[in-house]
């Protein structure tokens, strides 16, 4: 088995990677698959921090008329669900997990405190960060870039549905070109829909490269995170 260079990492994971193929909801299945490949990273004796989105319960930005702030409220408890789902996932496998909100919800999760996530994370504890970055008008890659930030991590694993970045939608053109290698401006500049500008700009600021890889294969995220196999790498 290939070494992994990283020492820490974030596991960016969207809320409709947990749904199957059902596009809505928890599948537990999946959800179990996605907690076996994080435990081969464990076992690799990485440091692993998760961020997961909602998308599989709820999207804020599609929340119809309704004030923007109350519907991304919506989206950051919805992740809490997923962050509690995945967490009995790799319990069920015997890892140590954490989860930590941003907002406080203390009967559920651990409070967000950054120096207790580090500290879970030397104990080869997988946190998850739940509830985003606790404030609305920002995505939960922003809450990934800003808690790798935070914790140090080496690298963000970016899983996604397509295999990398490409210069147009794949799904709905035949001629679209995937990049091998990016760096930052170039995803800012080219407007390519990888992470949200805030998030990307973070990353930059920080320098935190980006390993964008398809979770549709299993074992992808340990080839993405010892450089085995992945889509696109984003760096300065
Ligand atoms: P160490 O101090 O490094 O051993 O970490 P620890 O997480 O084991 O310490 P602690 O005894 O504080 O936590 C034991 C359990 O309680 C863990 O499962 C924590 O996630 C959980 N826990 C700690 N604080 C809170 C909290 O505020 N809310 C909830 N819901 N659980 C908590």
């Amino acid at each position: 088995m290939s070494e992994c260079k990283y020492k820490r990492v974030m596991l960016k994971l969207s809320g409709e990677a947990m749904a199957g193929k059902n596009g809505f909801g928890i599948d537990f299945e999946v959800a179990k698959r996605i907690a076996t490949e994080i435990k081969e990273l464990v076992d690799m004796g990485v440091q692993v921090g998760a961020v997961i989105g909602a998308g599989n319960i709820w999207r804020g930005r599609e929340g119809g008329g309704m004030d923007r702030a109350t519907a991304d409220y919506m989206g950051m408890l919805a992740t809490c669900i997923n962050a509690l789902a995945l967490q009995n996932s790799l319990e069920d496998l015997g890892i140590e997990t954490r989860v930590q909100s941003a907002i406080e919800m203390k009967e559920i999760a651990e409070p967000y405190i950054r120096r207790r996530a580090i500290r879970h994370l030397e104990k080869g504890r997988v946190v998850i960060f739940a509830a985003g970055s606790g404030n609305p008008y920002f995505t939960t890659d922003t809450a990934a870039a800003l808690r790798a930030a935070e914790i140090e991590a080496e690298c963000i694993l970016l899983a996604k549905k397509v295999d990398g970045v490409y210069d147009k939608d794949p799904n709905k053109f035949d001629d679209a070109v995937k990049f091998d290698t990016l760096d930052y401006k170039q995803v800012i500049e080219l407007g390519l829909t990888v992470m949200d500008s805030t998030a990307i700009t973070l990353c930059m600021d920080n320098d935190i490269p980006i390993i964008v890889f398809a979770l549709d294969e299993p074992g992808n995220i340990r080839k993405a995170a010892t450089g085995e196999e992945y889509g696109t790498i984003i760096d300065n």
